[in-house]
């Protein structure tokens, strides 16, 4: 082969993109759930320190993962995990960040003191997301069915002042009795209407939020990137230690990071316990339960057994705390 020949052969090689040893991360940068991600990242992972290896969060979710072969893990509530794994057999759930305890509040003045007064309410909720199993969830255990009340969807709201169309003001302003979804917008309902004339309800046993972390059976499988999902796994264990006991300035890099105002943000902390939590026994029963819900709504089949225990991988965090 002559020479000329080589170069045409290895020129196309020298536009490839140089490979990128960073970690993809997708995930919404909007909620308080994510930030120990972006803790992790700046603070502990470091795989290889003479390399320039990164951890990189975009904007997405699971979903990601499917589309797009460049994310490696995705975060997301235990709802759009089991959602998209019905559409990818190959997702694995493989941590867990943070496990929250929903709230639902309702105003003492429409005559509310117990679930079972939320008959015929107007609740606001997002459709299609964990706020809406935590409500159906909660209210079913006052025995109230879907036909029993009505849910109103709405927006979040992070800091005040909150737009006319967010649960907050939708509460304060009485165009809805009650609201059920992520923080800080509960919390920032409670203070806009005052402390003395709501009641918040929560069950941590009948739903809590279990945010997770996902990645997929082929990144897995590939050494390299199992290797630093692993390392990152180990940089979000020592971050968990940091969020139990957080300073100052943990409640300030988690404020900034998704706008929110410290002290909103400290009412809410003790509602979030920071990973990494069973993936045993009790999560996989746990998901089960959510499942059936799920599975309904979705007009699906409801996983068996084991394809959710396929669904939830433990080796990755066992690995990872091998050290
Ligand atoms: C993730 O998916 C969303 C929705 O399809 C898309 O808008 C976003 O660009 C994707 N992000 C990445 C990093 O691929
Ligand atoms: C939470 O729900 C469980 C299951 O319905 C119930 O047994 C328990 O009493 C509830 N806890 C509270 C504090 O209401
Ligand atoms: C995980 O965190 C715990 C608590 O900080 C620590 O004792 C342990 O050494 C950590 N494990 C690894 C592998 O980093």
């Amino acid at each position: 082969m002559g020479l000329l020949h080589l170069l045409t052969l290895a020129l196309p090689l020298l536009h490839l993109p140089t490979p990128t040893l960073s970690l993809r991360i997708a995930c919404s940068q909007q909620w308080v759930e994510h930030t120990p991600l972006v803790y992790a990242a700046r603070n502990f992972y470091n795989p290889a320190a003479a390399s320039s290896d990164t951890a990189t969060i975009t904007n997405g979710g699971v979903p990601n993962l499917s589309s797009d072969r460049s994310i490696d893990l995705a975060a997301n509530a235990e709802t759009q995990g089991l959602k998209n794994y019905a559409r990818n057999k190959n997702i694995r759930l493989i941590g867990i960040l943070v496990e929250v305890t929903y709230r639902l509040v309702a105003h003492k003045g429409a005559g509310i003191n117990t679930l079972a007064d939320l008959r015929g309410k107007r609740i606001g909720t997002i459709a299609g997301t964990s706020a809406e199993v935590f409500v159906r969830q909660l209210l079913a255990t006052a025995g109230l069915a879907q036909g029993d009340y009505t849910t109103v969807n709405g927006n979040v709201c992070m800091k005040a002042p909150c737009a006319a169309d967010t649960f907050p003001a939708q509460f304060s302003g009485r165009r809805i009795d009650a609201f059920g979804v992520w923080e800080t917008s509960v919390e920032l309902g409670i203070q806009a209407v005052g402390e003395g004339d709501v009641v918040v309800f929560k069950n941590a046993s009948v739903y809590r939020e279990v945010y997770s972390l996902y990645s997929t059976q082929e990144k897995l499988r590939d050494a390299g990137t199992r290797q630093r999902i692993v390392q990152f796994v180990r940089a979000l264990n020592q971050t968990y230690e940091v969020f139990k006991r957080p300073t100052e300035a943990v409640y300030s890099m988690v404020g900034q990071t998704v706008n929110v105002d410290v002290p909103v943000l400290k009412n809410v902390w003790e509602d979030h316990v920071w990973g990494p939590g069973s993936l045993g026994k009790d999560l996989v029963d746990f998901l089960e339960r959510e499942d059936q819900y799920l599975a309904r709504t979705d007009r699906r089949q409801a996983f068996t057994r084991a394809e959710l225990e396929q669904f939830v991988d433990t080796s990755v965090y066992e690995e990872a705390m091998r050290g």
